[in-house]
């Protein structure tokens, strides 16, 4: 049953403009698309993902914020309340998915067939409030494993504060990393100390609690960005990572790396789950979306390119490459660092970047699924954080027992190979690839929505109310600074913001979120002219190690 009493909102744009990005920035900007990069080539890989975040991220941002602040519930709700009566296309989509499921149960595939019948007659019931129901699965899913990487990171704080980072070789980094993750004690210690910081905070509330610690931390994410730029970029020799970094080499372009960026835009940008409909339902209807949306996504932009601006300088300036991979921020950079006079303050200073970062999206992810309780079940919110906290804990529990095998955890692998076949390299990879999927998925049913079921039109009249240039004044006027001047600005528009934005929802975000979704689920798999160079042979044996030691 929904809960009536007025809600608590945002005390000022701003504030919600920096809790937003607070949760867009994230481990995402910081560890993964550096690494990313690193792996495609430097600058041709930015590019592609500047244009998959200007053209895919930002129209479907500016869906969920809408969708949020016109039902002014958690996506749930949010869906719940726009849900048409009857809906072709959804029951057409449960009758098919339920089919499926038939067919798997004949072909006496137990777990898949009874999963994707229970989802197509779900469907089939609720139709697209399933979507919601989604989103606040996927932060469960998502925050269980993104707590334990955050956790490493309160790990290496403290290591580096101890002096335990001093690394010589990069192979002596990559033995304590593995030996520190491999260790189901730390690793869950760490996990605590993590969803704890994020339960207390959530806990206190939108004003008191995530816009207070979004204004506090994200200015120390900025200062601290900065210094570590200032550091690498005053190296010797630092000018080949900038070259690396910033002139683009096309020929490294292939598809499966444009299909790559986009799938990091939307993770890095906290889309598809429903998490910027939680945040966009606190937002007062006097504040510009569009201008928040721009704002918000050229902040996470501004981070990602700014970790790399502060990473690749310092290992080219100390002799290492660039492709090593996902170990590159737990590995590579410790041992960089110690290269450094005050190593280990740059260290220290570089993990704990890393810990805000995911301290303002971590608490981003519990917010969507305590929401949910509160706005839909009348639940209080400490009671929903601490018991939906404690879930999530538990299941990340799962997680940090096993990051690289199954070892500690193996009647649940029993289970799951005897439900769906065969499982992934560990729980933790597990979880990565679901939450993938979700978030993929989401993005697209997302936009399926605000394009063909709510409607383009419904969803301007709201965005409008705050953004007087969305709908009401033609482009090029608005471009060309002629919006106050009556003869640019007659009744008819053709091309507007509006239209241009409702183009994008409807067809080129849906059809771009396919292929990348086929591309994840493996069902779709480009080729490029090139192929991607091997890894070197250190970063092969590297990556061996860390995923099965
Ligand atoms: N955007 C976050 C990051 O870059 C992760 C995230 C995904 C947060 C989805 C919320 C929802 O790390």
């Amino acid at each position: 049953m929904a809960q009536q009493e007025v809600r608590e909102g945002w005390r000022t744009g701003f504030g919600f403009i920096l809790a937003a990005a607070g949760s867009a920035i994230g481990l995402g900007n910081i560890w993964r698309f550096p690494y990313i990069t690193g792996q495609h080539g430097g600058a041709a890989f930015v590019l592609i993902y500047l244009l998959c975040v200007a053209l895919i991220g930002l129209p479907v941002m500016l869906c969920e914020i809408s969708l949020g602040r016109h039902t002014g519930r958690n996506p749930v709700g949010a869906f719940r309340k726009l849900n048409p009566s009857s809906c072709l296309l959804a029951h057409l989509f449960g009758a098919g998915i339920a089919l499926c499921g038939v067919m798997a149960l004949l072909m006496k595939s137990w777990g898949w067939g009874g999963l994707l019948l229970l989802i197509g007659v779900l469907i089939f019931k609720y139709r697209w409030t399933l979507v919601g129901v989604m989103g606040v699965v996927a932060g469960f899913v998502i925050l269980s494993f993104y707590s334990v990487v955050a956790g490493w990171t309160i790990g290496y704080v403290f290591k580096a504060a101890t002096g335990q980072l001093a690394f010589e070789t990069m192979e002596a980094a990559n033995a304590s990393f593995v030996g520190f993750i491999g260790h189901p004690g730390w690793a869950i210690l760490c996990h605590f100390l993590f969803m704890a910081l994020c339960v207390v905070i959530v806990c206190r509330g939108i004003r008191g609690g995530i816009e207070k610690v979004s204004k506090l931390l994200m200015p120390v994410l900025l200062g601290l960005i900065l210094m570590l730029i200032v550091r690498g970029l005053t190296l010797p020799e630092a000018r080949e990572g900038v070259r690396y970094y910033l002139s683009p080499d096309f020929s490294k372009i292939t598809p499966q790396c444009i299909l790559q960026a986009l799938g990091l835009a939307f993770f890095s940008l906290s889309l598809g789950m429903g998490a910027m409909i939680t945040y966009g339902s606190y937002v007062s209807k006097g504040q510009n979306l569009f201008k928040s949306t721009l704002a918000i996504v050229g902040l996470d932009v501004l981070i990602a390119f700014l970790a790399g601006l502060a990473i690749f300088p310092a290992v080219f300036a100390l002799g290492f490459k660039p492709d090593v991979g996902a170990g590159l921020a737990f590995v590579a950079l410790p041992a960089v660092f110690n290269q450094m006079p005050q190593g280990l303050l740059w260290a220290f200073v570089f993990f704990l970047l890393l810990l805000v970062a995911a301290l303002t999206s971590g608490i981003s992810l519990l917010e969507v699924v305590v929401a949910y309780w509160v706005d839909e079940r009348g639940w209080t919110r400490k009671k929903a954080t601490l018991v939906f906290g404690g879930c999530i804990f538990a299941l990340g529990c799962l997680c940090a027992a096993s990051v690289m095998d199954w070892t500690h955890i193996q009647p649940v692998q029993r289970a799951l190979t005897t439900m769906f076949g065969r499982t992934k390299d560990s729980f933790f990879d597990t979880m990565e690839v679901v939450s993938d999927w979700m978030l993929s998925l989401g993005g697209l049913l997302i936009a399926l929505f605000v394009g063909w079921i709510w409607g383009v039109r419904r969803a301007t009249n709201e965005i409008r109310q705050g953004s007087e240039n969305f709908a009401d004044v033609h482009l090029w006027s608005v471009l060309a600074g002629l919006k106050d001047d009556p003869s640019h600005n007659s009744d008819v528009h053709v091309i507007t913001l509006a239209s241009v934005w409702g183009v994008f929802v409807r067809f080129i975000c849906p059809v771009a979120i396919v292929i990348a979704f086929l591309n994840t689920i493996g069902w779709l798999e480009l080729k490029g002219p090139e192929t991607i160079p091997e890894p070197e042979p250190a970063a092969i044996e590297l990556e061996a190690e860390t995923e099965a030691p």
